[in-house]
């Protein structure tokens, strides 16, 4: 089997490599031209004989075409590459369309074009809910495939687009396409912007200035910015909204889910998430926890630069069509994540 992975230098990318080549593929991971070397999660793929890296941007149709018509005997297109950062969208809308709804039609399309009968997997996402929700019979709020979308995001905008590009050229052509609409996932290869790994990175890096600073107790000694110990300083944590509610998992477990979709014998839609949700203010109370951090709240400045023009509030999945028809279950509660994360980078 042969399986082309756009967004392959991000973190799900690494790790659906890795499960495909496990798997025995032989597998082509698209990525775009950068001044600097970007292939750090994929390092140890590098003398794999299956696995091979080649140039491309999916905004840019003649560069999906290339690639393509270079892979006509692809089996399986996994799209994982976007603009994925949200509070990036709000910055940079138009790149993040280019990337992250243009992108998905541009490979769909050549698909069409070149009379391709690969099987496609789009990385849809829960961002896509914006502030919809249902409520189930014991009064809780959770989001499932039925659930109205109402992007509140210009990145949820693109994402939205592209879900509705697999339906339709699903319907219309015949395309073995299915989108994934994951919840957030994490792991130690999350990149350091997204709010877990900040204050994973965070929480390390302090442990790592008291242990230099030579200091076992907390030091209660503030500034408005830096924590300080006789004439060190350290940076507080600077964070946005903690208030806002996520349904976290484990990213490793979720690329398993991806590969089930595609090996279906009919192309559909499937919510992939825990079923369980935190605000970050929970998942701050558990890494500071485990990390044995006390008085945190001397520690974290709440930055305005960080908030969102526009907030999801809410997201917690119901994965019940996935746990029936795929038969797939996350591994990783909360508690687990943090551990896996703090160690790793410990
Ligand atoms: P990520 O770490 O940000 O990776 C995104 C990947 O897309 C990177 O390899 C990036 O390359 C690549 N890319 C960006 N622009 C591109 C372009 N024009 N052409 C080709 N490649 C391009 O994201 P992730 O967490 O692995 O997520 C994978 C996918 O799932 C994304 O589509 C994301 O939107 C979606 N998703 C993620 C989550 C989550 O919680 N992680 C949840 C739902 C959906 P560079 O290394 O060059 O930047
Ligand atoms: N990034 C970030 N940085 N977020 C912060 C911060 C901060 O300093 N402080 C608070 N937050 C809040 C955000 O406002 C948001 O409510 C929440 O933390 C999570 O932010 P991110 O970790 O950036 O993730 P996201 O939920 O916006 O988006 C991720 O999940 C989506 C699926 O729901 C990304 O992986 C998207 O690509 C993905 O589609």
């Amino acid at each position: 089997m042969k399986a082309i992975i756009t967004g392959i230098t991000g973190q799900d990318g690494s790790h659906l490599a890795d499960l495909l080549l496990e798997k025995n593929y032989e597998v082509v991971g698209v990525a775009r031209r950068c001044s600097v070397d970007t292939t750090q999660r994929i390092k140890h793929l590098s003398s794999n004989n299956k696995f091979k890296l080649i140039e491309g941007d999916i905004s840019d149709v003649s560069s999906v075409i290339n690639i393509f018509k270079n892979n006509d005997d692809v089996d399986e297109i996994y799209n994982l590459a976007a603009q994925s950062h949200v509070a990036t969208s709000f910055k940079q809308p138009a790149l993040t369309w280019d990337i992250t709804g243009k992108g998905c039609m541009n490979l769909l399309q050549a698909m069409v074009d070149l009379d391709m009968d690969a099987k496609f997997y789009q990385a849809s996402s829960s961002e896509m809910f914006g502030s919809s929700y249902d409520v189930n019979e014991h009064g809780e709020k959770y989001q499932n495939e039925e659930t109205k979308l109402m992007p509140n995001s210009p990145y949820a905008i693109a994402k939205c687009a592209a879900h509705h590009a697999v339906r339709i050229y699903r319907d219309a052509y015949g395309i073995h396409a299915s989108s994934g609409i994951l919840f957030n996932h994490e792991g130690p290869r999350r990149g350091e912007t997204f709010v877990t790994q900040k204050i994973v990175k965070w929480i390390v890096d302090f442990k790592k200035w008291l242990i230099e600073s030579d200091h076992d107790t907390f030091p209660i000694d503030t500034t408005e910015d830096h924590i300080v110990i006789h004439k060190s300083s350290f940076p507080k944590l600077r964070l946005g909204n903690l208030k806002a509610f996520r349904d976290w998992g484990y990213a490793g477990d979720y690329v398993e889910a991806m590969w089930l979709m595609v090996q279906q014998q009919t192309p559909d839609d499937y919510v992939v998430c825990t079923g369980t949700t935190h605000t970050i203010q929970d998942f701050i109370d558990i890494a500071f926890q485990y990390a044995g951090i006390s008085e945190f709240k001397k520690t974290i400045v709440i930055d305005p630069e960080f908030y969102r023009p526009c907030e999801v509030d809410y997201l917690r999945g119901d994965c019940s069509k996935a746990k029936d028809k795929l038969g797939w279950e996350p591994k990783y509660n909360l508690e687990r994540l943090v551990k896996l994360m703090i160690d790793a980078k410990l």
